[in-house]
Protein backbone atom coordinates (compact mmCIF):
# COMPACT_ATOMS: atom_id res chain seq x y z
CA UNK A 1 0.00 0.00 0.00
CA UNK A 2 1.29 3.37 -0.40
CA UNK A 3 1.15 5.22 2.54
CA UNK A 4 3.36 8.26 0.73
CA UNK A 5 2.66 11.92 1.28
CA UNK A 6 2.31 14.53 -1.51
CA UNK A 7 5.85 15.90 -2.15
CA UNK A 8 6.79 18.98 -0.09
CA UNK A 9 4.02 17.87 2.47
CA UNK A 10 5.55 19.71 5.66
CA UNK A 11 5.87 18.58 9.22
CA UNK A 12 6.49 20.49 12.11
CA UNK A 13 5.33 20.38 16.12
CA UNK A 14 3.87 22.85 17.83
CA UNK A 15 3.84 24.70 21.13
CA UNK A 16 2.37 27.86 22.84
CA UNK A 17 3.83 30.66 24.83
CA UNK A 18 2.33 30.40 28.19
CA UNK A 19 2.69 26.41 28.29
CA UNK A 20 6.09 26.46 27.69
CA UNK A 21 8.14 30.00 28.06
CA UNK A 22 8.10 29.81 31.74
CA UNK A 23 10.26 33.12 33.09
CA UNK A 24 6.83 35.36 33.54
CA UNK A 25 8.71 37.92 35.25
CA UNK A 26 11.82 37.98 32.91
CA UNK A 27 12.72 40.75 31.23
CA UNK A 28 9.66 43.10 31.13
CA UNK A 29 6.43 40.96 30.31
CA UNK A 30 3.29 41.98 31.85
CA UNK A 31 1.31 39.59 33.83
CA UNK A 32 -1.45 37.93 31.36
CA UNK A 33 -4.94 36.64 32.51
CA UNK A 34 -3.28 33.02 32.83
CA UNK A 35 -0.92 34.26 35.58
CA UNK A 36 -3.74 35.38 37.40
CA UNK A 37 -6.32 32.30 37.02
CA UNK A 38 -3.36 29.57 37.84
CA UNK A 39 -2.54 31.72 40.98
CA UNK A 40 -6.23 32.02 42.17
CA UNK A 41 -6.63 28.82 44.18
CA UNK A 42 -8.82 26.12 42.68
CA UNK A 43 -8.67 26.86 39.04
CA UNK A 44 -5.60 24.86 37.94
CA UNK A 45 -5.71 21.23 39.13
CA UNK A 46 -2.91 20.93 42.44
CA UNK A 47 -2.41 24.59 42.15
CA UNK A 48 -0.13 24.39 38.84
CA UNK A 49 0.77 27.59 37.22
CA UNK A 50 3.05 28.60 33.79
CA UNK A 51 5.87 30.25 36.03
CA UNK A 52 8.91 28.03 35.21
CA UNK A 53 7.01 25.38 32.90
CA UNK A 54 9.49 24.08 30.20
CA UNK A 55 11.54 27.47 31.19
CA UNK A 56 12.16 27.58 27.29
CA UNK A 57 12.78 31.27 27.11
CA UNK A 58 15.88 30.67 28.91
CA UNK A 59 16.29 27.29 27.00
CA UNK A 60 14.92 27.59 23.94
CA UNK A 61 18.77 27.28 22.22
CA UNK A 62 18.52 23.54 23.78
CA UNK A 63 15.03 23.15 22.01
CA UNK A 64 15.76 24.33 18.95
CA UNK A 65 18.66 21.86 18.94
CA UNK A 66 16.39 18.87 19.87
CA UNK A 67 14.07 20.00 16.91
CA UNK A 68 17.00 20.54 14.53
CA UNK A 69 17.81 16.37 15.51
CA UNK A 70 14.34 15.51 14.94
CA UNK A 71 14.54 16.60 11.49
CA UNK A 72 10.96 18.08 10.99
CA UNK A 73 10.78 21.60 8.07
CA UNK A 74 8.55 23.33 10.84
CA UNK A 75 7.45 24.52 14.28
CA UNK A 76 4.46 26.28 15.62
CA UNK A 77 4.90 28.23 18.64
CA UNK A 78 2.50 31.64 20.04
CA UNK A 79 3.75 34.55 21.03
CA UNK A 80 3.35 36.39 24.41
CA UNK A 81 1.59 39.45 23.75
CA UNK A 82 1.92 40.70 27.40
CA UNK A 83 5.44 39.49 26.93
CA UNK A 84 6.16 42.26 23.95
CA UNK A 85 3.34 44.69 24.95
CA UNK A 86 3.39 44.34 28.66
CA UNK A 87 -0.22 46.19 29.00
CA UNK A 88 -1.42 44.98 25.69
CA UNK A 89 -1.15 48.35 24.05
CA UNK A 90 0.98 51.11 24.22
CA UNK A 91 4.45 50.72 25.28
CA UNK A 92 6.74 48.06 22.80
CA UNK A 93 8.89 45.89 25.45
CA UNK A 94 12.05 45.60 23.40
CA UNK A 95 13.59 42.64 25.04
CA UNK A 96 10.29 40.61 24.18
CA UNK A 97 10.73 41.10 20.62
CA UNK A 98 14.54 40.43 20.66
CA UNK A 99 13.55 37.13 21.99
CA UNK A 100 10.92 36.29 19.52
CA UNK A 101 13.44 37.46 16.87
CA UNK A 102 16.31 35.11 18.46
CA UNK A 103 13.95 32.04 18.43
CA UNK A 104 12.54 32.63 14.90
CA UNK A 105 16.93 33.44 13.95
CA UNK A 106 17.70 30.08 15.46
CA UNK A 107 15.02 28.11 13.77
CA UNK A 108 15.79 29.33 10.72
CA UNK A 109 19.59 28.22 10.92
CA UNK A 110 18.03 24.69 11.56
CA UNK A 111 16.16 25.18 8.24
CA UNK A 112 12.70 25.05 10.42
CA UNK A 113 10.07 27.29 8.97
CA UNK A 114 8.64 29.89 11.83
CA UNK A 115 4.70 29.28 12.02
CA UNK A 116 3.95 31.70 14.36
CA UNK A 117 0.41 31.75 16.57
CA UNK A 118 -0.46 35.52 17.44
CA UNK A 119 -3.31 34.60 20.41
CA UNK A 120 -3.04 30.90 22.29
CA UNK A 121 -5.41 32.73 25.19
CA UNK A 122 -2.63 34.94 27.15
CA UNK A 123 -4.62 37.93 26.80
CA UNK A 124 -2.67 40.72 28.85
CA UNK A 125 -4.06 41.18 32.12
CA UNK A 126 -4.42 45.03 31.64
CA UNK A 127 -6.58 44.41 28.69
CA UNK A 128 -8.54 42.27 31.00
CA UNK A 129 -8.74 45.02 33.58
CA UNK A 130 -9.46 47.72 31.34
CA UNK A 131 -11.34 46.41 28.78
CA UNK A 132 -13.37 43.62 30.42
CA UNK A 133 -10.68 41.67 28.22
CA UNK A 134 -12.96 40.29 25.38
CA UNK A 135 -16.53 41.29 26.36
CA UNK A 136 -15.17 44.59 24.23
CA UNK A 137 -14.33 45.24 21.20
CA UNK A 138 -11.54 47.26 22.11
CA UNK A 139 -9.45 44.32 22.76
CA UNK A 140 -10.46 43.36 19.29
CA UNK A 141 -8.72 46.65 18.07
CA UNK A 142 -5.61 46.63 20.46
CA UNK A 143 -5.31 42.86 18.79
CA UNK A 144 -4.57 44.08 15.94
CA UNK A 145 -2.40 46.38 16.93
CA UNK A 146 0.10 43.89 18.51
CA UNK A 147 -0.59 41.69 15.09
CA UNK A 148 0.93 44.35 12.85
CA UNK A 149 3.77 45.11 15.33
CA UNK A 150 4.60 41.78 15.33
CA UNK A 151 4.08 41.16 11.36
CA UNK A 152 6.15 44.53 10.68
CA UNK A 153 9.02 43.52 13.48
CA UNK A 154 9.40 39.71 11.86
CA UNK A 155 7.66 39.93 8.70
CA UNK A 156 11.41 39.90 7.16
CA UNK A 157 11.93 36.15 9.02
CA UNK A 158 8.55 34.99 9.40
CA UNK A 159 5.95 34.19 6.40
CA UNK A 160 3.26 32.28 8.20
CA UNK A 161 1.11 33.29 10.78
CA UNK A 162 -1.93 31.65 12.41
CA UNK A 163 -4.47 34.95 13.98
CA UNK A 164 -5.94 32.73 16.92
CA UNK A 165 -5.89 29.18 18.41
CA UNK A 166 -9.38 28.12 19.18
CA UNK A 167 -12.05 29.79 19.73
CA UNK A 168 -14.31 28.14 22.00
CA UNK A 169 -11.15 27.91 24.60
CA UNK A 170 -11.05 31.31 25.75
CA UNK A 171 -14.83 32.86 24.81
CA UNK A 172 -17.12 29.81 25.96
CA UNK A 173 -14.80 28.21 28.75
CA UNK A 174 -13.32 31.54 29.27
CA UNK A 175 -16.67 33.52 30.02
CA UNK A 176 -19.16 30.78 30.11
CA UNK A 177 -18.77 27.66 30.40
CA UNK A 178 -20.87 24.23 32.07
CA UNK A 179 -17.91 22.19 31.77
CA UNK A 180 -14.10 23.03 31.41
CA UNK A 181 -13.47 26.78 32.85
CA UNK A 182 -10.48 28.57 31.33
CA UNK A 183 -9.18 32.59 32.18
CA UNK A 184 -10.66 34.73 32.84
CA UNK A 185 -13.32 32.39 34.46
CA UNK A 186 -16.36 34.68 34.04
CA UNK A 187 -20.04 33.46 34.03
CA UNK A 188 -21.99 35.83 31.67
CA UNK A 189 -25.35 35.44 30.23
CA UNK A 190 -25.61 33.83 26.61
CA UNK A 191 -25.75 37.49 25.00
CA UNK A 192 -22.79 38.27 26.59
CA UNK A 193 -20.85 35.16 26.02
CA UNK A 194 -22.41 35.30 22.09
CA UNK A 195 -21.07 38.89 22.01
CA UNK A 196 -17.33 37.74 23.39
CA UNK A 197 -17.78 34.94 20.09
CA UNK A 198 -18.25 38.00 17.77
CA UNK A 199 -15.48 40.20 19.44
CA UNK A 200 -13.05 37.17 18.97
CA UNK A 201 -14.49 36.82 15.44
CA UNK A 202 -13.93 40.42 14.91
CA UNK A 203 -10.39 40.34 16.23
CA UNK A 204 -9.22 37.38 13.80
CA UNK A 205 -10.82 39.53 11.17
CA UNK A 206 -9.04 42.52 12.02
CA UNK A 207 -5.85 40.85 12.45
CA UNK A 208 -6.05 39.48 8.76
CA UNK A 209 -5.85 42.88 7.35
CA UNK A 210 -3.23 43.77 10.06
CA UNK A 211 -1.16 41.36 9.17
CA UNK A 212 -1.36 41.78 5.29
CA UNK A 213 -1.07 45.67 5.61
CA UNK A 214 2.33 45.54 7.51
CA UNK A 215 3.75 42.30 5.85
CA UNK A 216 2.55 42.03 2.16
CA UNK A 217 4.19 38.64 1.56
CA UNK A 218 2.46 37.56 5.22
CA UNK A 219 0.31 33.76 4.48
CA UNK A 220 -2.10 34.34 6.82
CA UNK A 221 -5.04 31.77 8.66
CA UNK A 222 -6.11 30.84 12.06
CA UNK A 223 -6.26 27.18 14.33
CA UNK A 224 -9.84 25.89 14.97
CA UNK A 225 -10.91 22.97 16.62
CA UNK A 226 -13.78 22.06 15.17
CA UNK A 227 -16.36 19.79 16.56
CA UNK A 228 -15.37 17.40 13.52
CA UNK A 229 -18.27 14.78 12.39
CA UNK A 230 -17.24 11.55 11.33
CA UNK A 231 -20.17 9.48 9.14
CA UNK A 232 -21.03 6.20 11.16
CA UNK A 233 -21.06 4.60 7.91
CA UNK A 234 -18.89 5.81 4.71
CA UNK A 235 -22.08 5.43 2.51
CA UNK A 236 -23.56 8.31 0.29
CA UNK A 237 -26.29 9.37 3.01
CA UNK A 238 -24.71 9.52 5.82
CA UNK A 239 -21.47 11.20 4.40
CA UNK A 240 -23.61 13.83 3.40
CA UNK A 241 -25.76 14.04 6.39
CA UNK A 242 -22.27 14.60 8.20
CA UNK A 243 -21.44 17.26 5.78
CA UNK A 244 -24.78 19.33 6.82
CA UNK A 245 -23.98 18.42 10.37
CA UNK A 246 -20.11 19.83 10.49
CA UNK A 247 -21.80 23.46 8.92
CA UNK A 248 -24.24 23.75 11.44
CA UNK A 249 -21.89 22.43 14.42
CA UNK A 250 -19.64 24.90 14.06
CA UNK A 251 -21.89 27.65 12.98
CA UNK A 252 -20.35 30.18 15.42
CA UNK A 253 -16.94 29.70 14.45
CA UNK A 254 -15.62 28.16 11.44
CA UNK A 255 -18.32 28.27 9.19
CA UNK A 256 -18.91 32.11 10.37
CA UNK A 257 -15.36 33.13 9.13
CA UNK A 258 -15.68 30.78 5.83
CA UNK A 259 -18.84 32.22 4.89
CA UNK A 260 -18.56 35.90 6.36
CA UNK A 261 -21.75 35.87 7.74
CA UNK A 262 -23.52 33.98 10.80
CA UNK A 263 -25.54 31.29 9.55
CA UNK A 264 -29.08 31.81 9.75
CA UNK A 265 -29.56 28.11 12.02
CA UNK A 266 -27.28 30.37 14.80
CA UNK A 267 -29.57 32.97 14.10
CA UNK A 268 -32.32 31.57 14.70
CA UNK A 269 -31.35 29.51 17.39
CA UNK A 270 -29.77 32.48 19.63
CA UNK A 271 -32.59 34.71 18.97
CA UNK A 272 -32.47 37.23 21.25
CA UNK A 273 -29.17 36.49 22.36
CA UNK A 274 -27.66 37.15 19.29
CA UNK A 275 -24.44 39.09 19.29
CA UNK A 276 -25.28 42.49 17.71
CA UNK A 277 -22.89 42.96 14.58
CA UNK A 278 -22.71 45.45 11.52
CA UNK A 279 -22.05 44.45 7.87
CA UNK A 280 -18.58 45.84 8.21
CA UNK A 281 -17.86 43.07 10.64
CA UNK A 282 -19.45 40.30 9.01
CA UNK A 283 -16.91 41.74 6.01
CA UNK A 284 -14.07 41.79 8.32
CA UNK A 285 -14.59 38.45 9.63
CA UNK A 286 -14.73 36.97 6.37
CA UNK A 287 -11.06 38.33 5.23
CA UNK A 288 -10.00 35.93 2.77
CA UNK A 289 -7.53 33.60 4.50
CA UNK A 290 -4.43 32.31 2.83
CA UNK A 291 -4.86 28.67 4.70
CA UNK A 292 -6.99 26.97 6.99
CA UNK A 293 -5.52 25.11 10.02
CA UNK A 294 -7.40 22.36 11.90
CA UNK A 295 -6.65 21.35 15.60
CA UNK A 296 -8.03 17.65 15.34
CA UNK A 297 -8.98 16.84 18.78
CA UNK A 298 -13.40 17.10 18.48
CA UNK A 299 -15.21 13.95 16.97
CA UNK A 300 -18.45 13.33 17.24
CA UNK A 301 -20.75 10.46 15.30
CA UNK A 302 -23.66 11.73 12.61
CA UNK A 303 -26.31 8.93 11.27
CA UNK A 304 -28.65 9.68 8.78
CA UNK A 305 -32.04 10.45 10.17
CA UNK A 306 -35.05 11.30 7.77
CA UNK A 307 -37.26 11.79 11.07
CA UNK A 308 -35.62 15.40 11.77
CA UNK A 309 -35.96 18.34 10.27
CA UNK A 310 -32.56 18.64 9.68
CA UNK A 311 -31.90 15.09 8.19
CA UNK A 312 -29.47 14.22 10.85
CA UNK A 313 -28.89 12.83 14.53
CA UNK A 314 -25.73 12.81 16.55
CA UNK A 315 -25.05 9.43 18.00
CA UNK A 316 -23.32 10.05 21.86
CA UNK A 317 -20.12 8.08 22.61
CA UNK A 318 -21.47 4.67 24.69
CA UNK A 319 -19.18 4.70 27.87
CA UNK A 320 -16.56 2.16 26.53
CA UNK A 321 -15.36 3.82 23.88
CA UNK A 322 -12.02 4.27 23.89
CA UNK A 323 -10.02 7.00 24.95
CA UNK A 324 -6.46 8.17 25.61
CA UNK A 325 -5.31 8.88 29.43
CA UNK A 326 -6.69 12.37 29.04
CA UNK A 327 -10.05 10.99 29.10
CA UNK A 328 -11.84 13.72 26.86
CA UNK A 329 -9.45 12.64 24.06
CA UNK A 330 -11.60 9.81 22.33
CA UNK A 331 -9.56 7.59 19.62
CA UNK A 332 -11.32 8.59 16.34
CA UNK A 333 -8.54 8.82 13.98
CA UNK A 334 -11.43 9.76 10.96
CA UNK A 335 -11.36 13.01 11.83
CA UNK A 336 -7.92 13.44 10.13
CA UNK A 337 -9.81 12.87 7.26
CA UNK A 338 -13.07 13.71 6.86
CA UNK A 339 -12.21 17.37 8.81
CA UNK A 340 -10.09 18.18 5.92
CA UNK A 341 -12.59 16.79 3.15
CA UNK A 342 -15.24 18.67 4.53
CA UNK A 343 -13.76 21.83 4.82
CA UNK A 344 -12.55 21.79 1.19
CA UNK A 345 -15.85 20.42 0.17
CA UNK A 346 -18.31 23.16 1.86
CA UNK A 347 -15.58 26.27 1.17
CA UNK A 348 -13.38 25.21 -1.10
CA UNK A 349 -10.68 25.81 0.60
CA UNK A 350 -7.16 24.93 -0.84
CA UNK A 351 -4.53 25.01 1.61
CA UNK A 352 -5.61 22.95 4.80
CA UNK A 353 -3.08 22.34 7.39
CA UNK A 354 -3.61 20.23 10.62
CA UNK A 355 -1.89 22.14 13.43
CA UNK A 356 -2.28 19.84 16.23
CA UNK A 357 -2.42 16.54 16.53
CA UNK A 358 -1.35 14.26 19.66
CA UNK A 359 -2.52 13.33 23.01
CA UNK A 360 -1.79 12.74 26.71
CA UNK A 361 -0.03 9.52 27.87
CA UNK A 362 1.05 8.22 31.46
CA UNK A 363 4.68 8.19 29.69
CA UNK A 364 6.26 5.83 32.04
CA UNK A 365 10.19 5.90 32.49
CA UNK A 366 11.53 2.57 32.50
CA UNK A 367 14.56 1.51 34.24
CA UNK A 368 17.17 2.77 31.30
CA UNK A 369 15.70 5.89 31.77
CA UNK A 370 13.52 5.21 28.12
CA UNK A 371 10.16 6.14 27.47
CA UNK A 372 8.58 3.77 25.30
CA UNK A 373 5.05 5.61 24.52
CA UNK A 374 3.57 3.05 22.23
CA UNK A 375 0.12 4.39 22.80
CA UNK A 376 0.60 7.74 21.65
CA UNK A 377 2.91 6.25 18.43
CA UNK A 378 -0.98 4.03 18.11
CA UNK A 379 -2.18 7.61 18.28
CA UNK A 380 -0.57 9.57 15.51
CA UNK A 381 -0.24 6.95 13.16
CA UNK A 382 -3.58 5.89 12.78
CA UNK A 383 -4.48 9.92 12.65
CA UNK A 384 -1.31 9.87 9.93
CA UNK A 385 -3.07 6.85 7.81
CA UNK A 386 -6.08 8.99 7.63
CA UNK A 387 -4.58 12.13 6.82
CA UNK A 388 -2.51 10.00 3.82
CA UNK A 389 -5.72 8.80 2.73
CA UNK A 390 -7.34 12.57 2.09
CA UNK A 391 -3.96 13.66 0.30
CA UNK A 392 -3.97 10.61 -1.85
CA UNK A 393 -7.63 11.21 -2.53
CA UNK A 394 -5.98 14.80 -3.88
CA UNK A 395 -7.43 17.04 -0.86
CA UNK A 396 -5.67 20.25 -0.31
CA UNK A 397 -4.00 19.04 3.10
CA UNK A 398 -0.24 20.37 2.98
CA UNK A 399 1.14 19.55 6.77
CA UNK A 400 0.82 18.49 9.78
CA UNK A 401 1.75 19.71 13.45
CA UNK A 402 2.40 17.43 16.21
CA UNK A 403 1.24 18.43 19.16
CA UNK A 404 3.48 18.94 20.91
CA UNK A 405 7.26 19.28 20.94
CA UNK A 406 7.34 19.14 24.50
CA UNK A 407 5.40 18.25 27.83
CA UNK A 408 4.24 21.54 28.95
CA UNK A 409 1.75 23.31 31.40
CA UNK A 410 -1.73 21.84 29.87
CA UNK A 411 -4.25 24.58 31.24
CA UNK A 412 -6.31 23.74 33.84
CA UNK A 413 -4.97 20.42 34.09
CA UNK A 414 -1.50 21.93 35.15
CA UNK A 415 1.12 18.94 34.67
CA UNK A 416 -1.29 16.17 35.15
CA UNK A 417 -1.15 15.34 31.21
CA UNK A 418 1.33 15.00 29.81
CA UNK A 419 1.66 15.83 25.80
CA UNK A 420 5.21 16.24 24.31
CA UNK A 421 6.77 14.32 22.50
CA UNK A 422 9.65 15.02 24.48
CA UNK A 423 9.87 14.27 27.96
CA UNK A 424 9.99 16.86 30.35
CA UNK A 425 11.24 16.78 34.22
CA UNK A 426 9.85 19.79 35.67
CA UNK A 427 12.26 19.56 38.23
CA UNK A 428 15.41 19.58 36.60
CA UNK A 429 14.44 21.00 33.09
CA UNK A 430 16.01 18.20 31.08
CA UNK A 431 14.35 16.79 28.28
CA UNK A 432 14.12 13.03 27.33
CA UNK A 433 12.68 12.43 23.48
CA UNK A 434 10.39 9.58 23.63
CA UNK A 435 10.01 6.61 21.44
CA UNK A 436 7.27 9.14 19.60
CA UNK A 437 9.84 11.34 18.99
CA UNK A 438 11.41 9.04 16.89
CA UNK A 439 8.58 7.95 14.90
CA UNK A 440 7.53 10.86 14.09
CA UNK A 441 11.25 11.91 13.22
CA UNK A 442 12.00 8.71 10.72
CA UNK A 443 8.11 9.65 9.18
CA UNK A 444 9.13 12.60 8.19
CA UNK A 445 12.34 11.93 6.76
CA UNK A 446 10.38 9.48 4.59
CA UNK A 447 7.61 11.72 4.09
CA UNK A 448 5.36 8.51 4.70
CA UNK A 449 3.43 6.51 7.64
CA UNK A 450 5.54 3.82 9.14
C1 LIG B 1 -5.37 22.45 21.97
C2 LIG B 1 -4.70 23.67 22.49
O1 LIG B 1 -4.42 24.54 21.44
C3 LIG B 1 -3.43 23.37 23.28
O2 LIG B 1 -3.05 24.54 23.92
C4 LIG B 1 -3.70 22.24 24.25
O3 LIG B 1 -2.60 21.99 25.08
C5 LIG B 1 -4.08 21.02 23.47
N1 LIG B 1 -5.31 21.28 22.78
C6 LIG B 1 -4.30 19.76 24.33
O4 LIG B 1 -5.37 19.99 25.18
Amino acid sequence: MNRSFPEGFLWGTATASYQVEGAVKQDGRGPSIWDTFSHTPGRVKLGHTGDISCDQYNHYREDIALMKKLGLGAHRFSISWSRVMPAGRGTINRKGIDYYRRFVEGLLEAEIQPWVTLFHWDLPQALQDDFGGWRSRETSRYFADYCSLIASELGDLVKNYMTINEFVCFTDAGYRSPGQVFAPGEMLDIKGRNQVRHNALLAHGLAVQAIRDAASSAKVGFAENPTICIPVMETEEHISAARRAFREKNAHFLTTVLEGSYPEIYLEEQGKDAPDFTDEDMKTIGSPVDFVGINLYLACHIIADPETECGYSTIEHPHSYPRMHAPWIKVSPEIAYWAPRYIAELWGVNNIYITENGCACLDEIDAQGRISDTDRIFYIRNHLLQAQRATAEGIPMKGYFCWSLLDNFEWADGYTYRFGIVHVDFKTLKRTPKLSAEFLSRVAAANRVL
